[in-house]
């Protein structure tokens, strides 16, 4: 298959795309690199786009057909998002509406997106089924429940066939491919233990050891990103195959509490991992686990990796060889990736990038006979990566 890999360049998006080009897929990432890393992105086609962009969404496709986008870009802080809605809806709605619009142009026939267990908010019942209600407590939810919204009404009129997945907490790393967890800030549990036993930050905080559960401390479901990138790939097969479109949660179904996560990665590190107890955060449902007994059934998908000590062993392993996360991206040497391609450009559309001095660089798009878009006005700066 031809694959489009939106924020391939990002934690979960490269395992996805490693995964793919490893059975054989064609696949192009497609990422704008805000967050993620050039050097994550090994042996494939990587073009810089931002999504919010329809001028370089439409840049970024050229070269098809293609047989589908797995969309994986967008923004996911909860706390940012409560902060920042309007980032969010221009992130995860508007910009997702400028690849759906490609997508319909483009005819490109199915989509896999990553969405979230933060549209059920609190759920009334766990394990949360699929047809649990949604409702979000938080931006973040409420655009991720949006895009599926408008997977459905495209469906309906223009026939694009879709699938999304519902992730709980994913964690780990394929160490074996030089891939693992780089966010900044992090603000995901296990790399934060793993910082912590290395000495990066002071202490732990749990908040909260009062809730209803056996140990006191909140109960979340993991699961390992290579299990969850696999799952990408059965949802693809299955629609190729011609299944239906569908939501599927994904998750291990077991569920680990905090204070089991912090106990697995003092024993598997071998460090200390300085403990403080703090108060309850507001919103923090005491158990929220998945029940991923549709995807088993329907795609096949099994979590391979289930334990906790596995996902903190990968984490570990990759983050030893990368104390500070991937590197930037060193030109020349012999494990740079290659140089992103810049994209075909549909008909009449020009592409300049100019380099400054300290290593920033400008992209302007332009109509040859039209005036140019400056920086501020439709062109692009950044902070030099590639
Ligand atoms: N990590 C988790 O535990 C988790 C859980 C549930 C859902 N998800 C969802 O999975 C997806 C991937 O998560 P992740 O942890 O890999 O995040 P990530 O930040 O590592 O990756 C996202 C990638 O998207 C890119 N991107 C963001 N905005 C873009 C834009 N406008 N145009 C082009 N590229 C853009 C970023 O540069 C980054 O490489 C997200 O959509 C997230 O909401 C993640």
């Amino acid at each position: 298959m031809r694959v489009l890999v939106t924020g391939g360049a990002g934690y979960i998006g490269s395992h996805v795309a490693a995964l793919l080009h490893e059975r054989g897929d064609r696949v192009r990432v497609v990422d704008n690199l805000s967050k993620g890393h050039p050097l994550a992105v090994r042996g494939l086609e990587l073009i810089q786009a931002d999504l919010r962009r329809p001028e370089e969404v439409e840049a970024a496709l050229a070269g098809g057909p293609w047989d589908a986008v797995i969309h994986l870009a967008g923004s996911s802080l909860v706390g940012e998002s409560v902060a920042n809605p309007a980032l969010y809806y221009e992130n995860n709605v508007v910009a997702g509406y400028h690849l759906l619009e490609a997508v319909r142009r483009h005819q490109i026939p199915y989509v896999v997106f990553s969405s979230t267990a933060a549209v059920y908010g609190e759920p009334e019942r766990v394990p949360i089924v699929e047809e649990e209600p949604a409702n979000p407590t938080n931006p973040y939810g409420a655009t991720k429940l949006a895009f599926e919204g408008m997977l459905r009404w495209y469906e309906e009129a223009y026939g694009v066939r879709w699938v999304s997945l519902r992730y709980f907490n994913v964690a780990g790393a394929d160490p074996d491919r030089g891939l693992g967890e780089d966010h900044r800030p992090e603000t995901h549990l296990i790399p934060i233990l793993l910082e912590v036993a290395l000495g990066q930050r002071p202490s732990f905080q749990i908040y909260g050891d009062d809730y209803p559960t056996p140990d006191g401390t909140c109960i979340r479901d993991y699961i390992h990103v290579l299990d969850l990138a696999e799952a990408h790939l059965l949802a693809l097969d299955h629609l190729a195959r011609g299944g239906p479109s569908r939501i599927y949660n994904l998750g291990n179904g077991a569920g680990f509490s905090v204070r089991e996560v912090y106990e697995a990665a003092v024993r598997v590190t071998g460090r200390p991992i300085p403990l403080e107890v703090g108060p309850r955060r507001p919103g923090d449902p005491p158990v929220l686990v998945a029940s991923a007994e549709r995807a088993r059934r329907e795609l096949g998908w099994v979590p391979r990796r289930p334990s906790v000590e596995a996902m903190i062993e990968s984490a570990w392993r990759w983050r030893l060889a990368h104390p500070q996360g991937y590197p930037a991206p060193s030109h020349g040497k012999p494990d740079s990736p290659a140089t992103p391609a810049a994209p075909p450009l549909p008909e009449g559309l020009a592409r300049r990038q100019e380099t400054k001095p300290d290593g920033r660089y400008l992209i302007y798009y332009e109509f040859p006979g039209k005036e140019s878009a400056g920086p501020g006005e439709g062109g692009e700066e950044g902070e030099g990566h590639v």
